[in-house]
C-alpha cells in the first residue's frame, strides 16, 4: 500500500499587490510506498514545505488528490498516522525534553502510563538520556532537531514527514540523525523528508522526488535512477614510458607513479586497457565512474 499518495496537486498563492496570483504547485505527484525512505529534494523555493503544508492541511489545495494509507487527507484517520517535524522547531524555553513529550502526549489524550513509557523510549531513541532535566533553552541546535523528532513521534505514528531535517546540523549530528531515520525505516516506518544536502540524502533514500519550480521533474528509486548512469571511466596504470603517452596523445594525470586517463566510453576504456598492455605496463584499476544524486539533480536544474 502507498503511504503517501499526491495526485495532479496545485496550490497557488494570491499576492495582495494587483491580485496577481502565482503557481507554487503545478499538479505535482509523489508516490510513496508503505516502509520506504523517500527524500523530497529541490533547491530554494521550488514548493517543498508548500506540499508538506497541504498534506499537513495546514493550506488547502486548489486542486489533486492526497492520500494517507489509501485514506484522504483530511480525516482523522489518516490524520492520526502522521507525525511531523517542522522546518525550524521552535518549544518552550522552560520544559524539559520529558515535560515537553509529556505534554504532546497528553494533547493526543493518550493514557498517562503510555506518555510516560513513550516519552522514556523516545529520549532514549533520539540519545538524550543525558539531558533529559535540561531545560530546553540549553539546547543546541542538533537538540533541539532531536527532540522535536521526538516529538513528533509521540503518537507512534506511521508516516513521518520532516521539513530538512539536516539543515543547520554538524556532520556528527547528521550522522546521528541518518541513524535515528534508518532505525525507525527498520522499525517498520514510513519516512518522507525533504532537503537540500544531496549526501544525506543519497545515503539513505530508498526513493527520491525532484521538485523544481512547483513540477515533479524525476521521481524512482535511488539505485535506478543512479546504477543506470556511467558518467566516465577512470583507468590508472603504471610503467609506460612518458614518450609513449606523448606520441599517442594521451591526456594522463598523475598521482605519484601512476597515470590517471579518463574516458567516456567502455571501448575508450578498452583500448586504454590494450595500449597500457602493450607497452609494458600495468594496470591499477578501471573503476565505471557512475552519476550521483548530485550530478542527478544538478543536470535537472541547469540542463
Ligand atoms: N503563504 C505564501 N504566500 C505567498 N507565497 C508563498 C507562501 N508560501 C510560500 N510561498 C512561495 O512559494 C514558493 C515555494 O515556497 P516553499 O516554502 O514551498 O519552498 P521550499 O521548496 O520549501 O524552499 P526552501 O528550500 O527554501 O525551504 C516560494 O517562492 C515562496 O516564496
Ligand atoms: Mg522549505
Amino acid at each position: 500500500m502507498k503511504a503517501l499518495e499526491i495526485k495532479k496537486l496545485k496550490k497557488t498563492f494570491k499576492s495582495n499587490f494587483l491580485f496577481k496570483k502565482y503557481e507554487i504547485l503545478k499538479g505535482i505527484d509523489i508516490n510513496v510506498e508503505e516502509g520506504e525512505i523517500y527524500g523530497f529534494l529541490g533547491p530554494n523555493g521550488a514548493g517543498k514545505t508548500t506540499t508538506i503544508k497541504c498534506v499537513l492541511g495546514i493550506i488547502f489545495p486548489d486542486a489533486g488528490e492526497i492520500s494517507i494509507f489509501g485514506k484522504s487527507y483530511n480525516t482523522g484517520e489518516a490524520r492520526k498516522k502522521v507525525g511531523f517535524l517542522p522546518e525550524h522547531p521552535y518549544f518552550y524555553d522552560y520544559l524539559t525534553a520529558r515535560e515537553l513529550l509529556t505534554f504532546t502526549g497528553n494533547l493526543f489524550s493518550l493514557p498517562k502510563k503510555q506518555v510516560s513509557n513513550r516519552a522514556d523510549e523516545l529520549i532514549k531513541l533520539v540519545g538524550l538520556e543525558k539531558k533529559r532535566e535540561l531545560k530546553l533553552k540549553k539546547y543546541s541546535k542538533g537538540m533541539i532537531q532531536r527532540v522535536g523528532l521526538a516529538q513528533s513521534l509521540i503518537n507512534d505514528p506511521d508516516l513521518v514527514i520532516l521539513d530538512e531535517p539536516f539543515s543547520g546540523l554538524d556532520p556528527i549530528g547528521r550522522k546521528e540523525l541518518r541513524d535515528i531515520i534508518i532505525s525507525l525505516k527498520e522499525a517498520g516506518k514510513t519516512l518522507f523528508f525533504s532537503s537540500h544536502i544531496l549526501q544525506d540524502m543519497e545515503m539513505i533514500v530508498d526513493k527520491v522526488g525532484i521538485i523544481l519550480d512547483g513540477s515533479i521533474r524525476k521521481e524512482g528509486r535511488l539505485s535506478d535512477l543512479i546504477s543506470h548512469s556511467v558518467r566516465y571511466y577512470e583507468t590508472v596504470f603504471t610503467g609506460v614510458a612518458e614518450a609513449a603517452l606523448r606520441e599517442n596523445n594521451l591526456e594522463t594525470n598523475r598521482l605519484d607513479n601512476n597515470y590517471i586517463i579518463k574516458s567516456e566510453s567502455e571501448k575508450d576504456a578498452n583500448d586504454i586497457i590494450r595500449f597500457v598492455n602493450g607497452h609494458k605496463g600495468q594496470i591499477v584499476s578501471v573503476t565505471p565512474v557512475k552519476m550521483t544524486l548530485e550530478d542527478i539533480f544538478l543536470k535537472e536544474i541547469v540542463g
